[in-house]
């Protein structure tokens, strides 16, 4: 299995290429040291080039909040993931939930995902329902935007995508409000489960899942010890250095 993964999210902040640089640099302080667990950052895309150019180390890599489905081309405003790979971005978000509140919906999350892929960068694919109901169809809708998200990906692909639940519900909220870890548990199951009937067990066991929704330091160890995640996507913990690392440090304690 491959190493835990945290991705701090850092969403359109901080205001400034200035505090841009002096966040990363703290971060990369901060990180130094942290084993066992893979540390992925993803910037705002402006910032990207310029942070990937100052950095020349290992520990830290480099995330897009999210790729356009073409590589080149008329499209004002888009970043493509050509233009991604071409300084240094190794993993992309797709689909997340602030991106399909803005009206994106799961056949261009499918085409961005693929996109993404075909220039060999991994998607980190979001899913995650916007409340619970007692009669479990928050789990028939993760499976509808798992099943679409994954519309046409090669089998031989699948194991390379990582998938992060982020029910919407507990996004930038505080620890309190984060998922408890036994439902995390029993969601990391029910997507494991739909991964082994449609492609079978050898590839359902490679596709990292992670968790995402509130993680601060103080809730990551419990999250990671009783739901078995394969990791975090991490949105306001991860713009302060200190509790960014602190979520790092319990992953690589946590075998
Ligand atoms: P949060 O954000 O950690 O602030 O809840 C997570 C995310 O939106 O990816």
């Amino acid at each position: 299995m491959a190493k835990k993964l945290i991705v701090g999210n850092w969403k359109m902040h901080p205001a400034t290429l200035a505090d841009a640089k002096k966040l990363f640099d703290a971060v990369k302080r901060k990180v130094t040291g942290v084993r066992n667990a893979e540390v992925a950052i993803a910037p705002p895309a402006l910032f990207l080039g310029v942070l990937t150019e100052r950095y020349k180390g290992k520990t830290i890599a480099f995330c897009g909040q999210d790729a356009f489905f073409e590589q080149e081309g008329a499209y004002t405003g888009e970043v493509s993931p050509e233009q991604l790979k071409s300084v240094g971005v190794r993993y992309c978000i797709i689909g997340h939930s602030e991106r399909r509140a803005l009206g994106e919906g799961d056949e261009t999350v499918n085409r961005k995902l693929r996109s993404v892929m075909a220039r060999g960068l991994t998607p980190i694919l979001c899913v995650g329902e916007s409340e619970r109901d007692d009669d479990g169809a928050y789990l028939s809708f993760v499976s509808a935007q798992i099943r679409r998200g994954l519309v046409d990906v090669p089998l031989a692909e699948v194991k390379n995508i990582i998938i992060a639940y982020e029910p919407v519900w507990a996004i930038g909220k505080s620890a309190e409000s984060a998922m408890k870890p036994r439902d995390m548990h029993e969601m990391k199951l029910y997507i494991y489960k739909l991964l082994v009937e449609r492609y079978g067990e050898s590839v359902a066991k490679r596709v990292r899942i992670l968790y995402g929704g509130s993680v601060e330091g103080s809730n990551a160890s419990a999250i990671l010890t009783e739901s078995a995640v394969d990791g975090f996507l991490v949105g306001h913990a991860s713009l302060s250095a200190e509790s960014f690392a602190q979520i790092a440090r319990s992953i690589s304690k946590t075998r």
